[in-house]
């Protein structure tokens, strides 16, 4: 059976949106102008544009120090986001997820200047017309919006750029000290309702259309989610060493569909301009998910937008999450030359 994720149809995909624009946001009261960042490293992927760009400019304007890792607008984007915040604690890093080698190179620079990064928004993600193949021989969307994260967090861990928290016994029972640092996947909560996955067609590159490239980007989002949360399950066997929660910041109007046909650009363009959020109010409950004490400590969350709700059941499946590591990591061997780097988690 082939992998199908919820939606075929770009309209009827950014038509869903509209539901979701106007739905109640149970913890938007919670969200403050006042949480600061001051004293934090913030990690943005996917930072030139739309919601990361946002998330860059916002954790700017707090205090923190932004690194946006991006492909493109070197060095613009981090001059706008400078002006935008006012600060200039902001710095812009190459990383292309469509190249492993990238991904190594982006980590080595980070331990290279000694970064450690208290928050880590992976938010980089890409949505194309059709199968397009990378250096590697994947397909894009597969490797950008799934397996590069994996190998993204594996190195950051592996190499001490995010910390696990150790444990402290003389803190038990009080609120002193640091809360551990938090990983927020962007996702979508259009994950909901995609199919189990598939394994005949996991990392195999095949021709395919939009249809099934809109459909493979909410798959791709159901195994991304479901890899967040066996990373949980690993990281934070039997207490919470690292945050790692997830979000859908529901409709955003930023620049997505910015390689689809001209003329279903333009109608997307249309609906996004008209009914989705700007890509400021879009990053509101990531940035609330991030600084608020409500998150502090806890672990695989999930937020569709301002509300916590559950993500599709499958997500939460042991046998599942293990099978995808498992499956994630032989794939890995053959296709990352750097692959020894890499942190073996305990199942
Ligand atoms: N827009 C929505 O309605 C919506 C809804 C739910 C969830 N989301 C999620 O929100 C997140 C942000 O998307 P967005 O809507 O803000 O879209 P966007 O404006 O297209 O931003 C996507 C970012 O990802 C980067 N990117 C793409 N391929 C990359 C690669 N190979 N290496 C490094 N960076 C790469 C892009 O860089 P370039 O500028 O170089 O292309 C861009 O900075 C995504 O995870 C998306 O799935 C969006």
């Amino acid at each position: 059976m082939m992998a199908e994720g919820r939606f075929t149809n770009p309209v009827v995909a950014s038509l869903a949106g509209i539901r979701d624009f106007f739905s109640k946001q149970q913890l938007e009261d919670r969200y403050t102008e006042q949480a600061r960042a001051d004293g934090m490293t913030v990690l943005i992927t996917g930072a030139t544009s739309g919601l990361g760009f946002a998330l860059a400019t916002e954790f700017a304007k707090r205090g923190a120090r932004a690194i946006m890792a991006c492909r493109s607008r070197i060095p613009e984007a981090g001059e706008q986001v400078k002006e935008l915040s006012g600060s200039d604690r902001v710095e812009m890093r190459f990383l292309d997820l469509s190249d492993l080698g990238s991904i190594h190179r982006f980590v080595e620079s980070l331990v290279h200047d000694k970064i450690t990064i208290d928050i880590c928004i992976l938010n980089a993600a890409t949505t194309l017309p059709k199968s397009r193949k990378t250096p590697s021989g994947q397909d894009e969307m597969f490797l950008v919006n799934y397996l590069a994260n994996v190998v993204l967090t594996n190195l950051l861990l592996q190499n001490s750029v995010i910390r696990p928290q150790k444990h402290d016994p003389s803190h038990e029972n009080s609120s002193v000290g640091k809360t551990p640092p938090r990983i927020i996947f962007i996702s979508s909560d259009s994950h909901q309702g995609a199919t189990s996955i598939d394994y005949d067609e996991f990392g195999r590159y095949f021709d395919y259309g939009v249809s099934k490239a809109i459909s493979n980007y909410s798959y791709f989002k159901l195994v991304l989610n479901t890899y967040a949360i066996e990373l949980s399950r690993r990281i934070n066997p039997d207490r919470v060493s690292v945050s790692i929660n997830l979000i859908c910041p529901g409709p955003v109007n930023s620049n997505i569909v910015k390689e689809a046909p001209w003329l279903l650009r333009m109608i997307l363009k249309g609906i996004f301009t008209i009914v989705f959020k700007s890509p400021a109010k879009a990053a509101r409950p990531v940035v609330y998910m991030a600084l608020s004490p409500d998150y502090a400590g806890t672990t695989g969350e999930y937020l569709h937008m301002f509300n916590p709700k559950k993500m599709d059941p499958k997500v939460y499946d042991p046998e599942a999450g293990k099978k995808l590591w498992e499956r994630s990591m032989e794939l890995l061997k053959e296709i990352d030359p750097g692959y020894k780097t890499y942190h073996e988690f305990p199942d």
